[in-house]
């Protein structure tokens, strides 16, 4: 696996690749959700390329950027190990030098949820991709599941800036207990990580009344939000059933199905999980 610092670097290597290429972006602190993504690059572009960079303009906490992981030797590992290609690596100067300025705003599906929660997270996300993906030039670029209204973004971003890629969702990978996997499971206390499959508990009961004809998204959000109040160590921050391309909160769950989606936080760690509902 070539592993590269440099715009230039990355550059010269993408145009040595002659047929597809994949690509993951990543903040590294690699787990299995990660992996799966490489995998997946891997098998359906022959070659995979990779991105390891801990963005500081979608954290808009300090704190959680001092303390995100970073755990580069084994990143490379892992990424080699998963039959990844290249590995990009750039530090803060290399991709915002001097005078750096501009700024993506995809607009209203950036809004709620995790925007309302995190402002100007979406900015920093839609940004350094559009960056990575002009930097890498791939002909798919995988984005998990897990993130879902990051992949609304995306989506949104790649169709109105005409960028020449195909937008690949991979599902949520998750723990035996159900809990998805993500680095921010690393920082909750033993009882907390006891206690942390509650959101899936809460998101599969919802796919299950759904299935069994439970169209009003007033109830589900309610049963969701009676599951989650009834772990005393969780505390809610939202709970929502949206629509799956607007993200605007439903009444009824109609044709084009639903996004149940959740922000629990336990103790200072904040924890996401949604669940697709039909469409
Ligand atoms: P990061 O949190 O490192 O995630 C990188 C990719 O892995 C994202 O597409 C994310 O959705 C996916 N992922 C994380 N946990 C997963 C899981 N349990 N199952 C499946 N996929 C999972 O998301 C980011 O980095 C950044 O915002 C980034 C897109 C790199 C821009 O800085």
């Amino acid at each position: 696996m070539k592993l590269l610092h440099s715009v230039t670097g990355m550059r010269a290597a993408r145009a040595a690749v002659a047929g597809e290429l994949g690509f993951v972006p990543t903040m590294g602190a690699l787990h299995a959700g990660h992996i799966k993504l490489i995998e997946r690059a891997k098998q359906e572009c022959g070659t995979c390329a990779a991105s390891i960079f801990v963005n500081p303009t979608q954290f808009n906490d300090k704190a959680d950027f001092a303390r995100y992981p970073r755990t580069m030797a084994t990143d490379v590992k892992a990424l080699a190990g998963a039959g990844c290609d290249i590995a990009f690596a750039p530090d803060a100067n290399e991709m915002y030098g001097d005078g750096f300025a501009t700024a993506i705003d995809v607009g209203p599906v950036a809004q709620p949820l995790e925007g309302a929660m995190r402002p100007g997270h979406f900015t920093g996300v839609a940004t350094v991709v559009c960056k990575l993906l002009n930097i890498v030039q791939p002909t798919r670029a995988y984005f998990g599941q897990k993130d879902a209204q990051q992949l609304v973004v995306i989506r949104r971003l790649v169709q109105d800036l005409n960028l020449p890629v195909e937008i690949v969702a991979v599902p949520t990978v998750r723990e035996s207990d159900g809990l998805a996997m993500s680095s921010r499971n690393a920082h909750l206390s033993p009882d907390d990580r006891r206690a942390a499959p509650v959101l899936h508990r809460a998101l599969t009961t919802a796919e299950d009344a759904y299935a069994n004809g439970e169209h009003d998204a007033r109830k589900l959000r309610v049963m969701m939000t009676e599951i989650l109040a009834a772990e005393d160590r969780a505390t809610v921050e939202y709970v929502s059933v949206a629509d799956p391309l607007t993200l605007a909160e439903l009444e009824t769950i109609g044709e084009a199905g639903a996004l149940a989606s959740m922000a629990v936080r336990f103790g200072t760690t904040r924890l996401i999980d949604n669940a697709v509902l039909g469409g």
